[in-house]
């Protein structure tokens, strides 16, 4: 399973990258205001660092607005994958998208029918958004496996990355269920190592260790 990082925020990707943890970056308007840069230049610096795909989001919502927009986003980098919304004008700017030969992430998916669209459009990656659905008392994992299910099916090569992942939880399951990629902040991404039983451990053998009077090397 890959891990894709979901912020804008060039510090935290680069030391996710330097522990090898960053197969790609997502962002998005919200995590862009956040960063407090422009888009292009924010994207430009991820790209720097990143070599697997960097989604970056178009903001227009009609579709020759949105192909202008992803000319412009396409000419930062090569590995900037457009994101764009699941909506009608989003599928047909992602099936031009993908005709030019650069990667699609279709966002903002709820719907294993909207996957299904996503992938008839030839997304290279549809976005269920977990946590969202999760918020409204909606299992947000059984949409993970309803795509899961259906691309299996039909052997549709839309790469599923699980979106909106708030917990360690959600990442054990999306990997359980064989999403192909999950993008997450970067905080629960460094969760993932924590355990109580190796803190404990750890301290037991530097305590016994001490005891011992001897040092390596
Ligand atoms: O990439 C978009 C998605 O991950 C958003 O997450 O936590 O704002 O629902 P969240």
């Amino acid at each position: 399973m890959k891990f894709f990082v979901d912020t804008a925020d060039v510090n935290e990707i680069r030391e996710l990258n330097d522990l090898g943890l960053v197969d790609g970056v997502t962002t998005n308007p919200s995590l862009i205001l956040k960063s407090g840069g422009k888009i292009a230049e924010v994207t430009k610096q991820i790209c720097d660092i990143v070599s697997g795909p960097v989604s970056a989001e178009v903001a227009a919502t009609e579709y020759s607005e949105m192909m202008k927009e992803a000319n412009a986003l396409a000419k930062i980098a090569d590995n900037v994958c457009i994101k764009v919304p699941l909506t009608l004008d989003g599928l047909k700017a992602c099936k031009a998208i993908r005709s030019d030969g650069r990667l699609v992430n279709v966002t903002l998916c709820f719907s294993a029918n909207q996957a299904l669209l996503a992938a008839k459009a030839g997304a290279t990656f549809i976005s269920p958004f977990v946590g969202r659905l999760d918020d409204m008392g909606i299992d947000g994992m059984d949409l993970i496996s309803e795509i899961r299910t259906i691309y299996d099916n039909y052997g549709f090569q839309t790469e599923i990355l699980a979106a909106s992942i708030r917990t360690v939880n959600h990442v054990k399951q999306a990997a359980l269920i064989g999403a192909d990629v999950i993008t997450a902040p970067p905080a629960t991404l460094k969760a993932l190592v924590k355990h109580p039983l190796t803190d404990k451990g750890l301290e037991q053998f530097l305590a016994d260790w001490k005891k011992t009077g001897q040092t390596i090397g």
